[in-house]
């Protein structure tokens, strides 16, 4: 895929940019073009001599050389390029990416390029998640840029973590397959809900029910993987979202209505699988209930039902997905929910096996599209039950 391409390698200053030797070995050995733009610091991790013997080009670090009167032109640079790969990304240069800010001629030249972007973020594991750099990188997401996430491991710290820059190898990869296919969901926003919803009963008890959140949190790290930008309105759960997600915490199934109906209008793709309360305490007592010697009733009212109300709402060029957990009559109660709700498909989720549902690493679905296919799934981890969804979507989105 790379024979005769023109890649572009940006490397930034972080201890990963001693690998890129090896990365500038393997595109060059599969026949691409390759040029190398440095930042000034990442010269203290590599030098350009091995870089520039590698790629067989001269490599650009600054705006112009000492003396000569020349300058590096970035925009030109920027042109030449089929594809441009920032290797390591550190948390600098990512935050100055989000924001165009242009200090130096990686920077411009990232500014100047018209073709497609990847970064491979490398940094210790708090930078990672530090609010920031999570906002920044969700930024180049929404912007177009194509992240290859970092992997958790041994950081050059001592501390183990996610931030390790991921392998040569994988980088190639993973760019390789982009060049075959694309990325299926590139330039998609993905709306998921997950987890389940709390309604307080007083300040100190709710009504409550046994969702993980595990398969929304799959679907969501799935999204970003096939390129999508992806916010996940998400009820309590004890599961991290992967730095990427736009993550919205809720607890109710009020505030979830809310959040979602604030979103819902620029997504692409809806999924809808939460396992939100049906009822919620009519009048939620605001001093905690005193324990008596009598009976208690707690007078429910019923929640508005999310994926109904989108349902609604939907416009011709969304996609809309629903699950449905169902004890009898399982396929003709999904096949209701889903004309009911106006959805593309709807997951039905089957409680009779064994490892399946709530609580499980693994889920057993079928799926039911409005064309009425069905099609029965083995049991599977929640992983690859999101990529048979993820499959699903995609071939209905050709
Ligand atoms: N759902 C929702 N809002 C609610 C209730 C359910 O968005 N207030 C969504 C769920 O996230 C799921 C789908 O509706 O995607 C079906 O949920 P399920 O609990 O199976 O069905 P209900 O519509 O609640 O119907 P029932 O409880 O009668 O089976």
């Amino acid at each position: 895929m790379f024979s005769g391409k023109n890649i572009l390698l940006g490397i930034t200053g972080g201890i990963a940019a001693y690998k890129t030797a090896n990365l500038v070995r393997l595109f060059k050995k599969s026949g691409a073009n390759v040029q190398v733009v440095m930042t000034p610091d990442s010269k203290e991790f590599i030098t350009p001599l091995t870089l520039s013997t590698l790629s067989e080009n001269p490599v650009y670090s600054v705006f112009s050389d000492d003396g000569t009167g020349e300058w590096n032109n970035h925009v030109e640079l920027g042109l030449w390029a089929d594809l441009f790969l920032i290797a390591p990304a550190t948390a600098n240069t990512i935050g100055k990416m989000a924001n165009g800010i242009c200090d130096n001629l990686l920077m411009a030249t990232y500014l100047s390029a018209k073709c497609p972007v990847f970064f491979a973020p490398a940094m210790d594991l708090d930078m990672y998640t530090h609010s920031t750099t999570t906002q920044n990188i969700q930024q180049l997401i929404v912007n177009g840029d194509i992240i290859i996430d970092a992997k958790t491991g041994e950081l050059a710290s001592g501390l183990v973590g996610k931030g390790r820059m991921e392998e040569p190898e994988n980088i190639f990869n993973f760019i390789n397959e982009y060049l075959k296919d694309g990325l299926p969901l590139s330039g998609k926003k993905v709306l998921i809900t997950a987890g389940p919803t709390y309604e307080q009963i007083d300040p100190v008890r709710f009504i409550g029910n046994n969702s993980s959140g595990k398969m929304g949190y799959e679907l969501a790290e799935k999204a970003i993987r096939l390129g999508a930008s992806v916010t996940l309105v998400s009820g309590p759960t004890h599961i991290e979202a992967n730095t990427t997600i736009k993550k919205i915490e809720v607890r109710s199934a009020s505030e979830m209505y809310d959040r979602v109906h604030e979103n819902c209008n620029e997504a692409d793709i809806i999924i809808v699988a939460a396992a939100v309360a049906d009822y919620t305490p009519e009048t939620p007592s605001e001093n905690k209930l005193k324990k008596t010697d009598n009976n208690l009733q707690i007078h429910l009212k019923p929640t508005k039902d999310i994926l109904a109300s989108v349902g609604e709402l939907k416009k011709d060029k969304q996609l809309l997905v629903g699950f449905a957990l169902e004890t009898d009559n399982e396929e003709e109660n999904a096949k209701r929910k889903l004309v009911r709700k106006n959805l593309d498909f709807i997951v039905l989720n089957s409680l009779s096996n064994k490892g399946a549902g709530f609580g499980y690493d693994t889920n057993q679905i079928t799926i039911i599209d409005k064309s009425n296919k069905v099609k029965n799934y083995e049991l599977k981890s929640k992983s690859e039950v999101a990529v048979d969804i993820f499959n699903k979507i995609i071939s209905l989105l050709k």
